[in-house]
Parts: structure tokens; C-alpha cells; sequence
């Protein structure tokens, strides 16, 4: 999703800008550009603000960049991803404004120049006043709307012609914004996006980015904005307004030392970030269990201060906000909390629940799951959640520097590291970890674990990594029906019970990294209307661990060979379910009790990743997606 970075310094920061484009890469980008002010003008490129804009990678910007000697002290720096307007150079940030035409004629230098993430739901309506009142429009996007209320509203100070022109606003932004008689300064500001203030060498250098990823390697001393902030950065200082717009203090806005994992864009010896981060969740979820000796309440103490045990007494219930995959892990997390801790359990997807009439109990505690911890629609219903009441708040989340862990009460802090490929591996099986984890301390409180339940259990997780490596061990052959898959364009994906919610994750793997259609059902459900799908072309992918409803199951795969249907078997080693004709079966190691859903979705991953190689695809930037939704 979109990206931002900005810089004010005495050096030209061109390569800082596009070094930090790159490290927002992962998060999925269509166009992107730059605008500075120029620092030497000479005859052949008057003094001003610059700009170069490209539909293709930041690699190719650079090169434009080269080419046009674009170089200044300040300036603004974006990756988009379309959302109002086609990935087009027109529609790319920065945007201009010239200024209202009645002020001169065109080919005139550019006056504001703006980049921004986020959605103006009343962009419309400010569009036809700024035409009314004499601006041209170069691009369909709503950002441009912001460049022109900016110049509208300047008046020799671009903080206040900022501040005047947010408060006109209505939706989500993050903002850099450069004026041309301002040389050393860019002001920004945020709400319903995320933007972060860096202090670069001596204090002399500030930066403005989405996240502090974008800066390593140029500094690691960050400011987290707040929703409603501004800030003016200048030449050796800066400040920042909050909501109410009253300056605030230091104290209000710490300066804080952040390991921003710059050594993470590494592919090593794998040829996708995907790939590399498959094979790492044997080490990710042995770091994010490191520590952990027992099943004990302060795991999941918030960043604040809220001691977890006397939450875990006020609640009731359980309510798992969550999208996408990390919806599919708390899908999995209800059959665990239900059946180990016997808390009634809800999951809702984030984007539904935050606009329809649900029945609010403050005895809940509202979990919310999110690898980035900057999803909008996650983070609005977790507001949404809060306002109704429910004041009980945890997030499980991978990124401890995000909105989401700030704004909830308690936290657990998945170690996946930095996952850049755009489609989820390694945040999936963590969060299962994480949630895992949650499920035996609620039933520790509730007095339904005991001594030799928590010492398996934490056996069992202790063990995992290892386990994991083993089912990685079957990569050669989940590459032989990657294969044929890559031929197909229809997939079904079967589970049951606590793995049906691995049987969603599989399919949405799969679709999308390799356009391939795929759904998945509980196996249950196949003679309800899916049944209708199946013959020869179909091919029926199965989780089959050796659990309560493998017998079931056993009958619903027959069902489909009666059909003709081709099954594809991820069986574990003691089912007794073994290859025959139109029945291919991958053996899984032993049955792995409640945890074996984190085995068995390493495979479906692995499927999704060969097929989508065979298949060509931009595995690691798959069409029309991004990796971090930070807009409705
Ligand atoms: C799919 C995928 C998405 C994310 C979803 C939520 O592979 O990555 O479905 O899971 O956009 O993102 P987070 O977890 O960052 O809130």
C-alpha cells in the first residue's frame, strides 16, 4: 500500500528518498515519484520544486532521477497503490498545484507539491469548489484535491496553510507537503494513516516516513505521530501539534530508539521473499516463543503497563477482529479457546463488523490480529469495539511499534520479523502461536488447565520448530503437484473442524499468488452444493490430520471420487488414507494434536508458492494487492 518518505536537511537527499521507496517496496506499490527543491540550480533548471514520476519500480525512478541531475535538501517521496484514478503517471505522487490558472498562464512552476496515503471521502465535493474557484486538474485521484486546498490556504506559512486545509478534510490521510518559497521545510500530518518522524545526524536532519523500516540505515531515533498530529520540520528542529492543535511537549512525543531490521531485504539463496519466508518459520516461531516458560498471565501485560491477570478476571467472552489471513488464524483460535478454555468465542472479519448493529458486552476481551498492526479496517473496528464499551483490549501483532499495540490494552508480540512478501506465511503460523499460547492462559484463569495439561502443551510448542523443518522436508514433493495445478484454473479445498480455517487459508494462498480460482468448504458441507463442481478438472485438495472426524472425512473423499474428482491428500502418517487411482497422497508426519494446524498449512503454502512459480506470476508483488491495508 502506499508509502511515504520525506527529509529536510543541509545534504542532498535524493538517494536517502529513493533508498527508503525501496524499503516500502514490500508493501505492494504501482506507481511512485519524488518532488524536491532543487538544490544548485543552474541555467538549463530554474530553482524550485522538481518532480519525476514512474508506473514502474523504484529502480527505474532512480534512473530518471540520474538522468535529470533531480537533486535538493528537502523534499517528498511516495509509492502508490491506485485507489481513485489507474496507476498512470498523471495520477502518481507528488502532486502539484500551480496555483488558481486566473494566476498566471500555464507551463507555470509548480507552487505545493503533496504525496499521501489514505482515501478523502469528500474529495468530490472539495474538487468542484477549487474548480469554482479557478484550479486545473491534472490527475482523477482524490489527493490532488489537498494540493490545491493547501495553496488555497497559504499565506507565507506552510504549516498554517496545511492546518487550515486539514481541517476541511474528511477521511483518512498521512501527509508531506513541500511549498516552493519554503525551501527547508516539509510539514505533515496524520490521521487514519500512519506516518513516523525520524531525527537524523546531530538533530540537524528530519525525516517524515510510513513506517521506520523506510529509514533504516539512516536513523533509528523515531517519533511515532498520533492520530490528528502536525509537524513542521525545519533545519535542526521540528514540532508537532497535536488533534486539538496545542503544541506538545517531548515528554508527549518521545524520541524512540527502534531496531528497524535493515538486514531483513536479504533473499539469500531463495528466489522469493515468499519462499525465504516459508522456510524461516522454524526459527520464527522458536523467537516468538523464546522465553516463554510457562503459561503465565504477564505474556500478554500491555505496553502500558496493564497487568494481564486482572483483565483475564473482568471477561467473559472473546471477540477476534481480524482480516484476510489473520482472520483465518483467529478462525482457528475460536475451536481452541472454545474447546480448551471454554470461552464463548466470535470472529468477526474487521471491515463487516465496524458498520453493522452488534450486541456489545463490556465483559469481553476484544482481540485484534494483525501482522502489521496498521490495517484500517482492523484498527476501525477496534475503535468501533472501544467506543461500544468494551474497554478490554488485546492485540496479537507483529509489529511492536504499530497503532494496533499502542491503542489496545494488552499485547503479545509475534517474532516473525520483517515479512515482506506480499502474501502471509511466516505472521500466519505466529499468530497461531501467539493465540495458542492465549487459549492456555485463559484456561489457566478459568481453572481449566492442569499442571500436566500446561507442561504437553508447552512440550508440544517447544517441539515445533522441529516438527516444522520435517514437513519443509516435503517440498519436492508438493512441487510434483504444483505442477499439474499450474494447468488448472479451478481448485476446491477441503477441511474439517479446526482445519477448515487452514482449508480457507490454502485457497486464498493460492488465488492469490496464482490467480487460480479456489474455495474452500468444511468437507461437511460438499453435498449442500459444492458437490456440483467436482469432476476430473477439479482438483480437491485435502487436510486430512488424524483427528475426531477423520472417519467423516474419509466418507466426504469418497463422495468426491464417486464424482470423478481428483483428491490431492495431505494425510497424516497414522490415517491409514493411502495413494490409489485419483487419490494422491503427501504423508504428514504423526498427528500432532491440537497444534497440527500449524503443520499442515506449511504444505498448502508451499502448493501456492510452485504453482504460482510455474506459473510466472510476480510471487512476491502479486497483482492488485499491497501488502499493508492502510485504507478502507
Ligand atoms: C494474505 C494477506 C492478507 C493480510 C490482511 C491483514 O496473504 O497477507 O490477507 O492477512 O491484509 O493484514 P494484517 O495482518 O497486516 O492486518
Amino acid at each position: 500500500m502506499c508509502g511515504i518518505v520525506g527529509a529536510v536537511s543541509r545534504r542532498n537527499i535524493v538517494p536517502i528518498l529513493v533508498q527508503g521507496l525501496q524499503r516500502l517496496e514490500y508493501r505492494g506499490y504501482d506507481s511512485c515519484g519524488l518532488a524536491v527543491h532543487a538544490a544548485s540550480p543552474d541555467a538549463a533548471r530554474p530553482a524550485g520544486l522538481q518532480r519525476a514520476r514512474s508506473t514502474a519500480r523504484v529502480a527505474e525512478l532512480l534512473a530518471q532521477v540520474q538522468t535529470e541531475h533531480i537533486e535538493g535538501a528537502s523534499g517528498i517521496a511516495h509509492t502508490r497503490w491506485a485507489t481513485h484514478g489507474a496507476p498512470a503517471v498523471h495520477n502518481a505522487h507528488p502532486h502539484f498545484s500551480y496555483g488558481p490558472l486566473a494566476d498566471g498562464a500555464d507551463g507555470r512552476p509548480g507552487r505545493v507539491a503533496l504525496v499521501h496515503n489514505g482515501i478523502i471521502e469528500n474529495h468530490e465535493e472539495l474538487r468542484a469548489q477549487l474548480q469554482a474557484r479557478g484550479y486545473a486538474f491534472a490527475s482523477q485521484t482524490d489527493t490532488e484535491v489537498i494540493a490545491h486546498l493547501v495553496d488555497s490556504h497559504y499565506d507565507g506559512d506552510l504549516f498554517q496553510a496545511v492546518q487550515a486545509a486539514v481541517g476541511a478534510l474528511r477521511g483518512a490521510y498521512a501527509i508531506a507537503v513541500l511549498h516552493k518559497d519554503e525551501p527547508h521545510r516539509v510539514v505533515g500530518a496524520r490521521a487514519g494513516s500512519p506516518l513516523i518522524l525520524g531525527v537524523g545526524q546531530d538533530g540537524a536532519e528530519h525525516f517524515l516516513a510510513s513506517d521506520a523500516m523506510a529509514l533504516a540505515g539512516v536513523t533509528d531515533q523515531i517519533v511515532y505521530l498520533e492520530e490528528g498530529d502536525l509537524v513542521d520540520l525545519q533545519l535542526g528542529r521540528y514540532w508537532i501539534v497535536g488533534k486539538d492543535r496545542a503544541p506538545l511537549t517531548p515528554a508527549q512525543r518521545p524520541v524512540r530508539t527502534v531496531q528497524a531490521f535493515s538486514g531483513a531485504a536479504e533473499l539469500g539463496p531463495y528466489r522469493h521473499y515468499m519462499q525465504k519466508e516459508i522456510f524461516e518459520q522454524p526459527r520464527a516461531i522458536a523467537d516468538t516463543l523464546e522465553g516463554v516458560q510457562a503459561v503465565v498471565p504477564e505474556l500478554f501485560d500491555g505496553p502500558g503497563g496493564t497487568a494481564a491477570w486482572r483483565v483475564f478476571k473482568e471477561i467473559d467472552r472473546v471477540l477476534i477482529l481480524a482480516c484476510g489471513t489473520s482472520y483465518y488464524s483467529g478462525c482457528t483460535a475460536k475451536y481452541w479457546l472454545e474447546d480448551i478454555a471454554g470461552i464463548p468465542t466470535q470472529v468477526e472479519v474487521a471491515s463487516e463488523y465496524r458498520y453493522r448493529t452488534s450486541v456489545p458486552d463490556p465483559r469481553t476481551l476484544v482481540v485484534a490480529i494483525s501482522q502489521s498492526g496498521e490495517t484500517a479496517d482492523t484498527l476501525a473496528a477496534l475503535r468501533h469495539a472501544q467506543g461500544l464499551g468494551m474497554r478490554h483490549t488485546l492485540t496479537i501483532c507483529n509489529v511492536a511499534t504499530s497503532a494496533m499495540v499502542r491503542e489496545c490494552e494488552l499485547a503479545y508480540i509475534t517474532r516473525a520479523g520483517v515479512e515482506i512478501g506480499v502474501a502471509s506465511t511466516k505472521a500466519f503460523t505466529t499468530q497461531l502461536a501467539g493465540l495458542f499460547l492465549l487459549t492456555l492462559a485463559l484456561a489457566q484463569s478459568r481453572g481449566r488447565l492442569t499442571e500436566d495439561e500446561e507442561a504437553a502443551h508447552l512440550q508440544a510448542m517447544r517441539h515445533l520448530p522441529v516438527a516444522l523443518q520435517a514437513v519443509l522436508a516435503l517440498e519436492p514433493q508438493i512441487i510434483g503437484w504444483a505442477e499439474v495445478f499450474a494447468r488448472m484454473e479451478n481448485a476446491l479445498f477441503l477441511g474439517r473442524g479446526l482445519h477448515y480455517p487452514i482449508a480457507l487459508e490454502g485457497a486464498l494462498k493460492l488465488k492469490e499468488i496464482s490467480y487460480i480460482h479456489a474455495e474452500a468448504y468444511p468437507a461437511g458441507e460438499l453435498k449442500h452444493g459444492p458437490l456440483a463442481l467436482v469432476d476430473a478438472s477439479m482438483p480437491v485438495v485435502t487436510v486430512a490430520p488424524n483427528d475426531a472426524l477423520l472417519e467423516k472425512l474419509k466418507s466426504n473423499l469418497q463422495e468426491v471420487r464417486a464424482r470423478g474428482g481428483v483428491l490431492y491428500v495431505l494425510a497424516d502418517a497414522d490415517t491409514r488414507i493411502d495413494s490409489s487411482e485419483g487419490i494422491h497422497v503427501i504423508r504428514m508426519p504423526e498427528h500432532y494434536g491440537a497444534l497440527s494446524p500449524i503443520l499442515h498449512v506449511l504444505p498448502l503454502q508451499l502448493l501456492a508458492y510452485h504453482t504460482a512459480c510455474a506459473r510466472g506470476t510476480d510471487v512476491d508483488k502479486p497483482r492488485n494487492l499491497a501488502k499493508s491495508v492502510t485504507v478502507e
